[in-house]
């Protein structure tokens, strides 16, 4: 069994699609060991606890330090000894001892197809409102290892959504949601449970 943390900073519907899946089979040989949230009242710790997953929080408020919340997110994340990290909707930057501890082990989803709409300040409903200020037809969801850089690291999976008219940031947040990211994470999540990952030429693909 795959052992699985996941970090999350909010409502957490990535987090549900990801016990659903487990629950429906969709997700084979994961165990989901734990739910990591910055912010304690984090409605997917309330998904984590419904659950039967054990909830932690590491809120940067309780350390006088940066380097200090640092350390004792990793610490949290350690003490689960997994083998994959998920962030599913975590809004905190994470440490490189961390993202270098867990070299291709940690994946992402982000809300928009990298390289288009990602970096510093796109995260959240601002990557929704700069696609529609661009006016771009196409959006969709990514899922990529996490390496040092701001959603910068190897692309696992893409899925491509449609951009209709009247759309509104907060409408085509969830069609996102709906049509890519919750269906693109858990299969990412599958797939490096079951060895259904294959590296071509430094690209990553996921077999069917
Ligand atoms: C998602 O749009 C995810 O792509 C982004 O943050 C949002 C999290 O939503 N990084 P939720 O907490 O999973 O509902």
């Amino acid at each position: 069994m795959l052992k699985v943390v996941v970090l999350v900073s909010g409502g957490g519907t990535n987090l549900q699609a990801i016990i659903d899946a487990v629950k429906s089979e969709q997700i084979r040989n994961v165990e989901l060991s734990a739910v990591i949230s910055n912010k304690k009242d984090a409605y997917a710790l309330t998904r984590a606890s419904e659950n039967g997953i054990p909830g932690v929080c590491v809120s940067r408020k309780a350390y006088e330090t940066r380097e200090a919340f640092e350390e004792a997110l990793l610490q949290a994340v350690d003490s689960f000894t997994p083998d994959l990290i998920v962030l599913a909707g975590f809004l905190v930057i994470l440490p490189a001892k961390m993202t270098e501890k867990y070299s291709h082990r940690i994946i992402n989803i982000h809300p928009s197809l990298i390289p288009s709409f990602c970096g510093d300040g796109f995260y959240g409903l601002h990557v929704h409102e700069k696609v529609l200020a661009r006016g771009v037809k196409v959006t969709g969801a990514t899922v990529h290892f996490v390496d040092s850089g701001t959603d910068t690291g190897p692309i696992l999976l893409q899925k491509a959504v449609s951009i209709k008219p009247g759309d509104t940031p907060e409408v085509l947040q969830r069609r996102v949601m709906e049509e890519a990211e919750w269906i693109i994470l858990p299969k990412a999540i599958d797939a490096i449970a079951n060895g259904k990952v294959k590296e071509v030429d430094g690209s990553f693909f996921v077999e069917d």
